[in-house]
């Protein structure tokens, strides 16, 4: 699918490439608008050319289309080398979208991008910033060390994608959903999970809930095959409900978390409030190939939507992170990761992560800020 069209030059590669942008609902055309500066920034320094295919999602689309995702925006994204993207959704209370059926909200859309794109492998890293330590809600004693976790959450099974149903017998309303996997499934994540850890800590913990549910112990088993063809990672079974207690107990045990669809998606909340700043975490989707659908791991913040103040770091690491698993560009992912670093030492700080003696900017400001510090 991918036609990556690059010439070699000195010492570097130069690319061109096709990036797809949802800019989404909420905060996302504001924060995946410093993203994009960055990357921008980033051509001129590396010498890449990006042409930009604007893709519509969630509320965008329904405003525009009635529903949350039309074939057009699939097609158009497979197009793409990868796919960039703000956030979807808005407030349940008291947006329009919210009195549409289930199936045509702007979550419906996201999940449907999920599943058409075959995006399985679902990367949330959760890494205590030195500089934001501050903002972490744990004990100084628990967190003194730092942690950098990474979450590996099936993306496109278990109980997202089961059957479901709704239905009223002899006059009891009653609703079910179902947790299926089968091992293909299970073994394909699992090894993404492998392959991550063998690059960083060199532990999996797989997170199931085989004392109650078949699904999980046929997760449990599969896993267990898999980690034989990596003698050089170890692994570990943790009960969910067990690993939500040593999240906040002691997250530094963890290395990569691999876990179904459900518990990925419960985990990866709590993973990123211990850090104390969702506004700084990156997360990517991806499939068998290169392609992948990079976003902050936030919500759409429909309160503070449309005010310049939200904090664009996430969406620009998340840029990082498309450079570094769909390109291979280390060194500019590297050159990002770097600048955040250095603007957040400096004392620039969002109002989500601003505390006292530090400097108050806006979410054009610290992009700006970003940009200048990449050379
Ligand atoms: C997430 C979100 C989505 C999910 C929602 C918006 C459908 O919570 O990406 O974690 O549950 O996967
Ligand atoms: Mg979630």
């Amino acid at each position: 699918m991918i036609k990556h069209k690059y010439t070699l030059k000195c010492e570097g590669k130069y690319m061109e490439l096709k990036i797809g942008v949802i800019k989404g609902d909420g905060i996302g055309p504001e924060i995946v608008g410093e993203a994009v500066k960055v990357l921008d920034k980033i051509g001129k320094v590396y010498h890449h050319t990006y042409s930009y295919c604007q893709l519509l999602l969630g509320g965008a689309s329904i405003d525009v289309y009635g529903v949350p995702l039309t074939e057009d925006t699939i097609e158009k994204a497979k197009s793409c080398d990868a796919v960039l993207m703000g956030s979807i959704g808005g407030d349940a209370k008291t947006s329009p979208w919210y009195k549409l059926e289930p199936s045509k909200r702007p979550e419906a859309g996201l999940l449907g991008i999920r599943k058409s794109l075959n995006l399985f492998a679902n990367l949330r890293p959760a890494v205590l910033y030195e500089e934001l330590k501050d903002a972490c809600p744990l004990k100084e004693e628990i967190t003194k060390d730092g942690f950098d976790l990474m979450i590996m959450r099936e993306l496109t099974g278990g109980l997202y994608f089961g059957e479901r149903k709704t239905e009223e017998k002899d006059g009891v309303i009653t609703a079910y959903d179902s947790l299926t996997y089968n091992e293909n499934e299970i073994r394909r994540i699992a090894k993404r999970a492998f392959d991550i850890a063998r690059k960083r800590g060199k532990k999996v913990t797989s997170v199931d809930k085989a004392n109650v549910l078949d699904s999980s112990r046929l997760w449990r088993k599969v896993v267990e095959e898999v980690a034989t063809e990596y003698p050089e990672v170890s692994l570990e079974h943790m009960l969910v409900d067990n690993c939500a207690m040593q999240i906040v107990k002691n997250p530094k045990q963890f290395d990569v978390i691999l876990t179904e669809n459900m518990f990925g998606d419960i985990l990866s909340d709590e993973a990123s409030m211990v850090t104390g700043s969702i506004g700084m975490l990156a997360s990517a989707s991806l499939n068998e190939t290169k392609f992948g659908l990079y976003e902050p791991s936030g919500g759409s913040a429909p309160d503070i939507a449309g005010k310049g103040i939200a904090n664009p770091i996430a969406a620009i690491l998340s840029a990082a992170m498309m450079l570094r698993f769909s390109f291979d560009l280390d060194q500019e992912a590297d050159a990002i990761e770097k600048a955040v670093k250095q603007v957040l030492k400096e004392g620039y700080r969002t109002k989500d992560i601003i505390s006292e003696g530090k400097t108050l900017v806006n979410t054009a400001e610290m992009g700006d800020l970003i940009c200048e510090r990449i050379e």
